[in-house]
């Protein structure tokens, strides 16, 4: 039987959202599907694929603007394939469960301007607090954020959500 072939795509401004949409990749041929990876600030152009898992880091609530328009152009493909899509954000990585309730609350908001496409499966992972990467007005307005300098991303927790929609994606 051939391969799933399953369309990876991401946007990243500073680098944890690629870092996850890599290991998203390394996890779904371990599942014997066969990825592609599309950075979406790069290469918009889409061919047929099995399924498509999205991802992007959150700025203000909201998708990387280029993630949302691409998105939007693809609705009418999304609305008969298979798809599943993740925020990374910092709300995630604190221990206030209300910032994730907020995070979930900001992902479903991104997610109803799909419709008709609707997921299989959503979630929110946790990126980094990281210094560098971002623009020196992003840096500033990252330091609003009540946590510590660091990556939270969570490899396990991503391994754990990519076992669980393999079936629902895959099968
Ligand atoms: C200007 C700015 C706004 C942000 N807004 C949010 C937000 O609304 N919610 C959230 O959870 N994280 C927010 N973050 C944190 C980033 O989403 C987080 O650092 C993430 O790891 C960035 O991933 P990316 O560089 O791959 O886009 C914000 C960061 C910046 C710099």
């Amino acid at each position: 039987m051939a391969l799933k072939k399953i369309l990876i795509a991401y946007v990243s401004a500073s680098g944890a959202t690629d870092g996850i949409a890599h290991r998203i990749a390394a996890d779904c041929i371990a599942y014997g599907a066969k990825p592609s990876l599309l950075d979406i600030s790069k290469n918009p152009q889409v061919k047929n694929y099995d399924a498509v898992i999205f991802g992007s880091g959150i700025r203000i609530g909201k998708w990387h603007k280029e993630g949302m328009d691409w998105l939007l152009s693809q609705k009418d493909y999304l609305v008969s394939t298979p798809f599943a899509v993740y925020s990374v954000g910092l709300k995630p990585a604190t221990d206030d469960p209300n910032q994730h309730k907020q995070a979930l609350s900001e992902l479903q908001t991104n997610v109803d301007q799909l419709a008709p496409a609707k997921p299989l499966a959503q979630t929110v992972f946790a990126g980094w607090k990281n210094p560098e990467g971002f623009s020196k007005m992003e840096s500033l307005q990252l330091k609003m954020y009540p946590i510590d300098y660091g990556d939270y991303r969570d490899w396990n927790v991503i391994d754990r959500w990519v076992k669980e929609i393999a079936p629902k994606l895959f099968a």
